[in-house]
């Protein structure tokens, strides 16, 4: 059986600094509150009105050649997993592939919120798992900023802007994506959402008024959920896999509240030390925050280690991923 393996990480974060301080100046909250209820300190913002999602997903493609040593043209598929597009279509995969030059590519955007690199990250494999794609490029994306609403404290403080992202080929040692567990449950969607600017709600005065076109969510029950889906994914692919706590090396979780994260790692038995952690300094980046991390730890990673990703995200979507990570840092 072909595996599919990550064979190079990159990224893009926006230079801006959104700190707590700055914004106890917009709404009515404080630095004590963020960091104890949610783990955050501060996001990145991508400012410029010109620049949008494509753009930092094109920089983060970017990277993925630089670092794996390719040229675009190489590059067969680019899947980006975003719920913030530039345009409802073209799909931001083709601003990507047209900026990178990738002559001979296909793509397409995925949306699955904050579980769509997840999900991504399997529809890529199961391309190279066919044999008929090499080189794919799995892109999380999101330009959050652009849909939250700052006068929100209960949502404003939570995200960021990032993009991240791995480049996926075969693998013939035995390395690379081993199982997937993954779910979707449509009752509930309304705890987080974003209702206007569909088809059921197209643009308008009304949508405009009633701030539609903003993030809402309902804290407490997308927390509960958050929680025990992510949790239970995490012990079900280690159950599944005969993984103990002192199997896997690394638990890379999507980033949304530190005491989510907290709960999955207890869960599976694990030390905080063997959870990668960055929710500090970036907030929740929705699909970019798993690629992140990889990206941040990628010095540290050795062949043959068993990672485990989880993520749970509006949907809801949610589930756990079992990998083995194949190769040294150079
Ligand atoms: O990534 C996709 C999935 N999303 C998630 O996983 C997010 C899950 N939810 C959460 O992380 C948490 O529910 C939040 C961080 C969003 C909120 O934390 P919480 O501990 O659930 O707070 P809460 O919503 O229960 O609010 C507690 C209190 C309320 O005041 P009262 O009613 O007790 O007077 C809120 O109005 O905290 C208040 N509050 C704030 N206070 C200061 C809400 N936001 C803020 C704020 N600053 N920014």
């Amino acid at each position: 059986m072909i595996r599919a393996a990550i064979t190079a990480v990159g990224h893009y974060v926006p230079e801006e600094i959104l700190t707590n301080a700055e914004l106890e100046k917009l709404v009515e909250t404080n630095d004590e509150w963020i960091r104890s209820r949610t783990g955050i300190r501060e996001r990145r913002i991508l400012r410029d009105p010109d620049k949008a999602t494509s753009f930092m997903a094109a920089e983060c493609a970017k990277e993925l050649l630089h670092n794996r040593g390719i040229g675009a043209e190489e590059v067969d598929a680019i899947i980006v997993a975003t719920v913030t597009p530039d345009m409802f279509f073209p799909p931001t995969a083709s601003l990507v592939q047209k900026e990178i030059g990738a002559t001979k590519a296909w793509g397409f955007d995925l949306s699955a919120a904050c579980s769509g690199f997840l999900f991504a990250l399997t529809t890529g494999a199961g391309l190279v798992e066919s044999g008929r794609y090499q080189k794919v490029m799995v892109i999380g994306a999101d330009h959050m900023s652009r849909i939250v609403d700052y006068t929100d404290r209960s949502t404003c403080i939570l995200f960021g802007d990032a993009a991240a992202g791995v480049l996926l080929e075969a693998d013939i040692e035995g390395n690379g994506l081993m199982d997937t567990i993954h779910r979707t449950d449509g009752n509930n969607w309304e705890y987080l959402c974003m209702l206007g600017g569909g088809s059921l709600h197209p643009p308008s005065a009304q949508t405009i008024e009633n701030r539609w076109h903003y993030i809402r969510q309902e804290g407490q029950p997308v927390f509960k959920l958050a929680v025990k889906g992510m949790a239970n994914a995490a012990a079900e692919i280690m159950e599944r896999n005969n993984l103990s706590g002192e199997d896997v090396s690394w638990l890379v979780p999507h980033q949304a509240n530190l005491r989510i994260i907290d709960a999955t790692a207890r869960r599976m038995g694990l030390s905080m030390e063997k959870v990668m952690l960055n929710i500090e300094r970036y907030g929740n980046t929705t699909a970019a925050t798993i690629p992140l991390c990889l990206y941040e730890w990628q010095p540290q990673l050795r062949k043959g280690e068993n990672l485990v990703l989880a993520a749970f995200g509006g949907g809801f979507t949610w589930g756990a991923s079992y990998l083995k990570w194949a190769y040294d840092p150079e």
